[in-house]
C-alpha cells in the first residue's frame, strides 16, 4: 500500500501505481435564477448539498504522456469528458508530462441535474493535486475549477453551500441538515436535459430575487426546516412545461406518497425528502415497480478528493 505523498519516481516504478477517488452527486434545494448576465450566463443564488450517490474514478500512471479516458458509459470515453479535461488542464497549467489512464465507474445519471460531470472534474483536480503533489493554492484550484464549469468549485468542498455568481462563488454553510429530510428519493425520468437548454427556455418572468435562497440559508443556520415555498427552483416551471415526462414523473412521485417534490438543478431528476427510511423505501419500491430509475440517498459531507492509493 502506498500513500499519496510518495514521489512520482517511486510511483512510476511501482507495479500497482493507481489511486482511487469518489465523486459525489448534489441536489439543489433552492435555485433562484436572478437574471441574465452580459456574458450569456445567468446570475444565480442556489443552495446545494452533496448526496451519497457517487461515481468512482481510478487513476493509473502510464508510460506515455497522454490522458486516456475510459468510462463505463461508452459515450463518455473521450477527451471531452470533464475528468479528462480537468487532467489536461492541470498538465497544461503546470507543464507536466505525466501520462494517466482515467477509469470512471459512472453511477450518477448523466445530464440529470445531479452535477455528475462537474463532480468528476473537481474530484480529478483534487486527486491529481495530491497524487502528483502539485504546488497549487486553493485559489489556483478554484480558478481552474471555475474554468471547467459553474458547479465545479462547489465540488471542491461539497457538503452544504450557498453558490452565487454563475454558481462558482461558494459559501459553505453549517451542516445543519433537518431530520425531516434525512432520506432522499431521487427519481431520474428517462430523458436527459442539457443545462444550457434549460436556461435557454427560461422566461424573465420566472426570475426570482434571491429571497428564497436567503430564507433557506437562514433556516439552516437556525437548524430548522426551510419552508416548502422557499425550496423553489426557478427552472422547474419551464422544465415541467417543456418535458411532459418530468411532469408525469412528478405526479407519480406525489401519488406514491411524497409530500414534497422538487426538480434538482436543470433536471430532469426530481427529489423528495422523507424523515423515515421505511416510508422512503416504500415509495422507492413503488416507483421502481412502475419502471422508474430511482435512488435512495441521503445528504452527506464527504471529505472531497480523499484518495486511496495502491
Ligand atoms: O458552467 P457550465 O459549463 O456548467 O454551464 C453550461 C451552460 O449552462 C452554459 O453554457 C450556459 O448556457 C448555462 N448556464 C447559465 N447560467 C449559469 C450556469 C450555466 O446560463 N449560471
Amino acid at each position: 500500500m502506498h500513500n499519496a505523498r510518495m514521489s512520482h519516481a517511486q510511483r512510476a516504478h511501482s507495479p500497482d501505481n493507481s489511486c482511487f477517488v469518489q465523486a459525489y452527486a448534489k441536489i439543489n434545494l433552492v435555485l433562484d435564477v436572478l437574471g441574465r448576465r452580459a456574458d450569456g450566463y445567468h446570475a444565480v443564488a442556489t443552495v446545494m448539498q452533496t448526496v451519497d450517490l457517487h461515481d468512482t474514478i481510478c487513476f493509473t500512471a502510464t508510460d506515455d504522456d497522454q490522458v486516456h479516458m475510459l468510462c463505463t458509459t461508452p459515450t463518455l470515453s473521450n477527451d471531452e469528458n470533464l475528468a479528462a479535461r480537468a487532467a489536461q488542464l492541470l498538465r497544461q497549467r503546470l507543464g507536466l508530462t505525466q501520462g494517466v489512464r482515467i477509469e470512471l465507474h459512472k453511477r450518477i445519471p448523466v445530464a440529470a441535474g445531479l452535477g455528475g460531470g462537474s463532480s468528476n472534474a473537481a474530484a480529478t483536480l483534487l486527486a491529481l493535486q495530491q497524487w502528483w503533489q502539485l504546488p497549487l493554492s486553493p485559489s489556483d484550484l478554484l480558478d481552474m475549477a471555475a474554468s471547467l464549469g459553474s458547479d465545479v468549485p462547489f465540488f471542491l468542498t461539497g457538503g452544504l453551500a450557498l453558490c452565487e455568481g454563475r454558481g462558482e462563488q461558494v459559501t459553505t454553510l453549517a451542516p445543519n441538515w433537518p431530520t425531516a429530510m434525512r432520506w432522499l428519493v431521487l427519481l431520474k425520468p428517462a430523458i436527459s436535459i442539457s443545462t444550457a437548454a434549460a436556461f435557454r427556455c427560461l422566461p424573465a418572468s420566472d426570475y426570482t430575487d434571491g429571497t428564497h435562497s436567503q430564507a433557506v440559508c437562514s433556516a439552516f443556520n437556525a437548524g430548522t426546516m426551510p419552508r416548502a415555498e422557499d425550496l423553489h427552483n426557478s427552472l422547474e416551471r419551464c422544465v415541467l412545461e417543456q418535458y411532459p415526462e418530468v411532469a408525469q414523473a412528478r405526479e407519480d412521485l406525489l401519488r406514491a406518497g411524497a409530500s414534497l417534490v422538487r426538480l434538482s438543478g436543470s433536471g430532469p431528476t426530481l427529489f423528495a425528502p422523507f424523515p423515515e427510511l421505511a416510508r422512503a423505501t416504500q415509495v422507492q419500491q413503488h416507483l421502481q415497480a412502475q419502471g422508474y430509475e430511482v435512488y435512495l440517498s441521503r445528504a452527506t459531507h464527504p471529505h472531497m478528493g480523499r484518495v486511496s492509493c495502491f
